[in-house]
C-alpha cells in the first residue's frame, strides 16, 4: 500500500524481474483470477462483472468495455480475440512495460476475455520494434501452454483456447483495428471502411473483438478484486484507475499509475516530483500526438475520456506530455504533422494530401490560419480512419489556444 491509499497494481512488478517468470506469478495469486472465472462463473457473469466495473478501453477511444463484449454475436463458428500490442502512438509506453515486466498478467486477462466472448482463438499482435517484449511475451506463452493454461480443456474446464503471437513491422496505421486484422490476414495494413464493423465482420471475415494490452490487464484485476473496488477508484467524479505515460519536462517522468480523473497539475505535483528545476509549466499534450495540445491555464481539466473534448482534445491512450516555456506548441505540432504525414497509409485523399498540404503550410512563419482551418475540416469530414480524422488536432489547439506564437 502506497502513501495514495492503494497498491500499486500495474506496476507492481516492476522492481521484480523474476516476476516476468511463471512460478513467481503463480507464487503472487497468478492464473486465480482464471480459475474462479472458469469454474464458478459463466461468460455472462464475466460480462456482468466488467459491466458493472465501468472499465473503458485504454488504446484510445474509451469505449465501454463490458459493452463491447456484449456487442459479439453468440451464434457458433469461430470469433477472435485480438489483443493490441502494436503500441506506436508517440509518447505512450505503458504496454511495453506490462509486456516486458508482467507477461503473464497479460495473458491471464486475455485467457479470461476469449472465455467470457466464447473465443477460442486469440492473437497478439506486437509492435514489430518491440524484440525483447516479444522474447518475453513468447516465453511466457510457452510456460502457460506446458502448464495447462493455454490450449485444449483450460484447468479441466470444456474451454479450449489457443494463443498465436504476431509480429508487425513497424507502421502505425497497424494499431488501427481494422488495418491490424488486415496485416494478419497477410495484406497490406490499411483501414476498412465501416460498416460492417469487425464484431460482425472482423478477422477471417468472422466476428472480432479487439483490445488494448492494457484494458485486458484491468480485466483481470477486476475479477480478482470485484468490480466495486476498480469503480470506486477514480477521482473527480471518474472511475478506475488508469496507466499515465508521462514524459517531457518533470522530475520523474515514466509510467504513472493513477486515478481516471486526476488533473493534470495533480499528476505533476503528485506522482511526478514537480517541474525539472528551472522550467516552468507552460502547456500540455493530454493524448499523446493527435489529442491536442492545451496551456498551463488549463490544466484543472479532470483527465478522462469526455472531459476534454468540449476542448478539442481527447484523453487517447493517455500519453501526457509536459512542455515548459523553453517549448513551443507551435514546433510540437509541426512535428506531430510531420509524424501524421509520414505514417498516413494513403489509402484516402483527404488524410494522404492533407497531411502533406497542411506540412508545407506550417513551415512558413506566420500560418495562413484560414487555410489551415479550412483543410482541417476537409481531413476530419472526409478521412476513413482516426489517423486523418485527428491528425488537425495539435493544429487546431496552437490556434485556439497558443496564438501569441504563430503572429
Ligand atoms: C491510427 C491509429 C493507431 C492506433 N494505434 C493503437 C495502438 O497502438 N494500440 C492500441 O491499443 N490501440 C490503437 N488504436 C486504437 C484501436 O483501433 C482500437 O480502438 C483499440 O485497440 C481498441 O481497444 P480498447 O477497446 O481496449 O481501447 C489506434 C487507432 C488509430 C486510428
Ligand atoms: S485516414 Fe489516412 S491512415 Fe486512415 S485510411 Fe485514410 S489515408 Fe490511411
Amino acid at each position: 500500500m502506497n502513501a495514495r491509499g492503494y497498491e500499486p497494481l500495474l506496476l507492481k512488478s516492476l522492481h521484480r524481474p523474476e516476476a516476468a517468470r511463471l512460478a513467481a506469478y503463480e507464487e503472487s495469486g497468478g492464473y486465480r483470477a482464471l480459475r474462479r472465472a472458469l469454474q464458478e462463473m459463466t461468460p455472462d457473469q464475466v460480462i456482468e462483472e466488467v459491466k458493472a466495473s465501468g472499465l473503458r478501453g485504454r488504446g484510445g477511444a474509451g469505449f465501454p468495455t463490458g459493452m463491447k463484449w456484449g456487442f459479439m454475436p453468440k451464434t457458433p463458428g469461430p470469433k477472435y480475440l485480438v489483443l493490441n500490442a502494436d503500441e506506436s502512438e508517440p509518447g505512450t509506453f505503458k504496454d511495453r512495460l506490462l509486456m516486458e515486466r508482467d507477461p503473464h498478467l497479460v495473458l491471464e486477462g486475455f485467457l479470461i476475455g476469449c472465455y467470457a466472448v466464447g473465443c477460442s482463438h486469440g492473437f497478439i499482435y506486437i509492435r514489430g520494434e518491440f524484440v525483447k517484449p516479444y522474447q518475453i511475451l513468447r516465453r511466457a506463452l510457452e510456460e502457460a501452454r506446458e502448464k495447462g493454461y493455454v490450449g485444449k480443456k483450460i484447468l479441466g474446464s470444456g474451454f479450449d483456447c489457443e494463443i498465436t503471437l504476431y509480429r508487425g513491422a513497424g507502421a502505425y496505421i497497424c494499431g488501427e483495428e481494422s488495418a491490424m486484422i488486415e496485416s494478419i490476414e497477410g495484406k497490406r495494413g490499411m483501414p476498412r471502411l465501416r460498416p460492417p464493423y469487425v464484431a460482425q465482420v472482423g478477422l477471417f471475415d468472422r466476428p472480432t473483438l479487439e483490445h488494448n494490452m492494457e484494458t485486458l490487464h484491468w480485466v483481470r484485476e477486476i475479477l480478482e478484486r470485484g468490480a466495486d473496488w476498480f469503480a470506486s477508484q477514480g477521482r473527480n467524479g471518474r472511475k478506475g484507475l488508469r496507466s499515465f505515460s508521462v514524459s517531457g519536462r518533470v522530475k520523474k517522468p515514466g509510467v504513472h499509475l493513477a486515478p481516471a480523473g486526476i488533473t493534470v497539475k495533480q499528476l505533476i505535483d503528485e506522482y511526478c516530483g514537480g517541474m525539472l528545476e528551472g522550467h516552468a509549466f507552460y502547456g500540455y499534450l493530454p493524448g499523446g500526438a493527435s489529442g491536442g495540445i492545451l496551456p498551463a491555464s488549463m490544466g484543472d481539466i479532470p483527465l478522462d475520456f469526455d472531459t476534454l473534448n468540449q476542448y478539442g482534445c481527447f484523453i487517447g491512450s493517455a500519453a501526457i506530455v509536459i512542455f515548459s516555456e523553453r517549448d513551443k506548441a507551435s514546433d510540437a505540432a509541426k512535428n506531430l504533422m510531420k509524424f501524421f504525414s509520414e505514417e498516413s497509409c494513403g489509402q484516402c485523399t483527404p488524410c494522404r494530401v492533407g497531411t502533406a498540404k497542411a506540412l508545407k503550410l506550417l513551415d512558413s512563419q506566420r500560418w495562413d490560419q484560414p487555410l489551415l482551418k479550412e483543410l482541417s475540416q476537409a481531413m476530419m469530414d472526409a478521412s476513413i480512419c482516426g489517423l486523418g480524422q485527428a491528425a488537425p488536432n495539435p493544429v487546431l489547439s496552437v490556434m485556439k489556444y497558443f496564438p501569441q506564437e504563430i503572429g
